[in-house]
């Protein structure tokens, strides 16, 4: 399959890297999102389908994982494909004798129609991507991005909410290490008006680079250091874990681990009837689970299970078999 650039992409996912938020518009939202639609009935009735029949895609996770290798592997085989599943490679391929990421992925390139991957730098999928001729999909690299996790999160707004603009968002907790975040900003700043408040410890802001590359996209971020400053009218609270594997210093880590937590009383006071609580997860502590049963709250629910129906999507389309 010819493999295409890794720029906008335009309402045409063949063959193409899925690496960033920032290689997509609205109209390949928009037909990612109808194809999630479409497909979710083959999961949730347990449809027989050979949409993916005779590919098989490598799913190579240089970091742990449940929802994202869990959701793919699934997806793909829901869709009559098939997975090489390699978790930690570092242990169980050649890569514990000293192969290069370049060579490993010219392997699995060799036998796979494309690969899933996640990595612990920013920048190895992007590699990864430049030596492969078949598609590489970013599954996580390292403080980078996580582009698949932020367009499952848009469909549930969505789903949700009913609009993907003029929405005020909450995001909580790492901005610094936090690549569901920096991909859900990229995401929504193709829409109008909306607004992003920050909230954070100090040494977890956003680097000054992305705030300011950010903000120039016309979405607007406000950062904030205190619940007291929680706008009640936010849409979505997006809370998400102090990514403890990000710091050098875990006495630094156990200082701000669980600095801004939901709790009954949180939510109470700042959040209005009609919000949603999203979480990425896994969580640590940072969403009591007393909030599981509140009905605002779709981190258990609606958003884990979104997951496996875009990936559904995103397989399908760039696999080029819709
Ligand atoms: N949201 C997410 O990436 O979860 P996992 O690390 O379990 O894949």
């Amino acid at each position: 399959m010819p493999k295409r650039n890794d720029n906008t992409i335009n309402g045409n996912f063949k063959g193409r890297n899925i690496l960033s938020l920032d290689q997509f518009d609205l109209p390949s939202l928009d037909l990612l999102f109808k194809t999630a639609d479409n497909l979710k009935a083959i999961a949730i009735d347990a449809k027989p389908s050979d949409i993916l029949k005779g590919t098989i895609t490598t799913l190579l996770f240089f970091e742990p994982s449940s929802r994202t290798f869990g959701s793919f592997s699934t997806a793909i085989k829901q869709l009559g494909g098939q997975t090489l599943e390699i978790q930690d490679p570092q242990t169980v391929s050649s890569v514990a004798k000293g192969e290069t990421l370049e060579d490993t992925i010219r392997t699995f390139q060799s036998y796979t129609h494309a690969i899933v991957m996640r990595h612990p730098e920013k920048g190895a999928v992007q590699i990864a991507a430049s030596v492969a001729d078949i598609p590489v999909i970013n599954a996580g690299d390292g403080t980078g991005e996580h582009p698949t996790q932020a367009l499952l999160d848009m469909y549930t707004i969505y789903e949700t909410c009913g609009r993907l603009d003029n929405l005020t968002i909450l995001c909580a907790g790492d901005m610094l290490n936090g690549r569901t975040v920096h991909s859900l900003i990229r995401g929504l700043s193709l829409y109008k008006n909306n607004t992003i408040y920050l909230l954070s410890p100090k040494s977890l802001k956003l680097t000054r680079d992305d705030f300011k590359n950010f903000s120039q996209r016309g979405i607007i971020l406000v950062e904030i250091e205190s619940e007291k400053d929680i706008p009640k009218y936010a849409d979505v609270w997006y809370w998400t874990r102090v990514q403890k594997e990000r710091f050098k210093d875990l006495s630094e880590y156990e200082k701000v681990k669980t600095r801004f937590t939901v709790t009954k009383e949180l939510m109470n006071t700042y959040a209005k009837k009609d919000m949603i609580l999203m979480h990425p997860l896994p969580r640590v502590g940072e969403i009591h689970e007393e909030i599981d049963s509140d009905p605002r709250s779709v981190y258990l629910s609606k958003e884990m299970r979104n997951g496996k129906y875009i990936r559904m999507a995103l397989m399908a389309l760039t696999l080029g078999r819709i």
